[in-house]
């Protein structure tokens, strides 16, 4: 659009701006008028700035037009920028004209309404500032990673999101028809970043998972953005090395780069900047004899839940490393542990403060017949699964990787009760609209 070229919010709070002129657009947050001076709260990309116009300034029509403009109403404003200690921020922008681009309906959204009607009006509901800070913090953290997956020589790679294999078993995978053929949509990309891994040995993906769990949990969604990585020459121990510098680096860029944000959301920077390597690493028999001694016994053999989760995690102030797992646990394709066959090279990282799992990672089974009976054992058919073990069969080398559930880790940066709040449209079994 041509026309006039309009001046960020921000630029109202310049050390320079007083008695300088500005236009502004944006969207109204607030507004009253009293004694012929209308009070706007505008609110663009870069913040909020109040503007007051006067009637005889504005002209009558002008001012009656702008006063008529609804909470989320867009505006044009060409004003002065004056100090004011009444207003917030102490500077406020006076109206020489007020141009109604949509004056809007009233906003349907206010205080005090449930939370259905909100995830209802979620397309309205996310305007909020709360919902503004959560997305600039994502945003910070997913720049964060790939930073970080840069430093350290990782490729990003583009895997599919639709494929004719279910990786991490059939039960919670979403199917569909696929021309007449069975498909899924991607619960992990992992099976592809492992072909990839062997053209440029150091590969990661960004793209969204899908999990037909109906399990209503404060930590699951159908649809989640999952971070993966796949390393070549890699064991365990380097694995876990690697998911903490990426995780330190993470809180670290985030509490440097996004504070204010961070503060309004109920988690004080310092604590992201204290977090330190290395996290503590524990076996998951040792993890099962300390749940033992906290009054909640897991049987050896049984998977950790929520509740175990949270009790290893609840007095934490890092996270924690779960290792070794019982194979029967655990997907097909991770490594068995040498010195124990009962157990496999895998970790799973779990968030302070009571959060639970954020990250998945194993070593890589490279044998072709284990991997072959193991795919038989939890019900799929190798035939399938050919492609991969190809893999094998070609120049394959030890390798390892992991899963990160972006929204995961955002629940417990931001202490978020729900994941849901760390997610523009969130997907759970009760709701795919809007
Ligand atoms: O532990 P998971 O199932 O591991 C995998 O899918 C591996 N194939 C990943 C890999 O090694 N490339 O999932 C990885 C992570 C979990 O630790 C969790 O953070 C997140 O994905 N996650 C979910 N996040 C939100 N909602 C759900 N329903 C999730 N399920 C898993
Ligand atoms: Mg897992």
């Amino acid at each position: 659009m041509s026309g006039p070229v309009f001046d960020a919010v921000e630029r109202a709070f310049a050390p320079d701006s007083i008695g300088r002129p500005v236009q502004l657009r944006g969207w109204v947050l607030r507004s009253r008028s009293s004694g012929g001076i209308l009070f706007l709260l505008l609110r663009d990309r870069t913040g909020t700035v109040q503007v007051t116009g006067k009637r005889d300034v504005l002209g009558t029509d002008a001012f009656d037009a702008a006063e008529h403009v609804q909470v989320e109403g867009a505006v044009a404003v060409e004003g002065t920028v004056a100090a004011d200690p009444r207003s917030p921020g102490g500077r406020e922008v006076r109206a020489s004209r007020i141009t109604v681009i949509d004056a809007g309906a009233p906003f349907p959204i206010f205080a005090d309404q449930t939370e259905e009607f909100r995830l209802d009006k979620r397309h309205l509901a996310i305007r909020s500032q709360e919902h503004v800070a959560t997305f600039r913090v994502k945003a910070e953290m997913l720049r964060a990673f790939r930073e970080f997956f840069d430093r350290e020589s990782v490729l990003e790679v583009t895997p599919p999101v639709l494929s004719g294999n279910a990786a991490e078993g059939g039960a919670e995978a979403f199917r569909f028809d696929y021309f007449g053929r069975p498909a899924y949509l991607s619960q992990t990309a992992q099976l592809y970043l492992e072909a990839l891994l062997f053209p440029n040995e150091r590969v990661y993906a960004l793209t969204p998972s899908f999990r037909a769990e109906k399990s209503r949990t404060s930590r699951h969604l159908t649809e989640y953005l999952h971070l993966e990585a796949e390393l070549a020459w890699t064991d365990l121990e380097g694995l876990l090395d690697f998911i903490e510098r990426m995780v330190v680096h993470v809180a670290h860029a985030l509490a440097e780069r996004r504070p204010t944000e961070l503060a309004a959301l109920g988690r004080p920077p310092e604590e992201l900047r204290a977090l330190a390597a290395p996290f503590p690493r524990l076996r998951y028999a040792e993890a099962i004899d300390t749940l033992s001694r906290k009054g909640l016994p897991v049987q050896w053999g049984a998977d950790l839940g929520t509740a175990e989760e949270r009790a290893l995690t609840l007095e934490a102030q890092t996270p924690i490393f779960v290792t070794h797992f019982p194979r029967e646990l655990k997907a097909f394709y991770m490594l068995p542990t040498s010195d124990d066959r009962r157990t496999v090279e895998a970790a799973d990282l779990l968030a302070p403060e009571g959060y639970g799992e954020i990250v998945g990672a194993s070593c890589r089974d490279t044998d072709v017949d284990r991997l072959t009976a193991r795919l038989r054992e939890t019900g799929a058919d190798p035939r399938e699964y050919d492609w991969y073990l190809d893999l094998r069969r070609h120049g394959s080398v030890p390798h390892a990787g992991f899963g990160l559930g972006v929204e995961r880790v955002l629940r417990w940066i931001l202490r978020r009760e729900h994941i849901r709040d760390t997610t523009p449209f969130p997907r759970t079994p009760s709701r795919h609209t809007p």
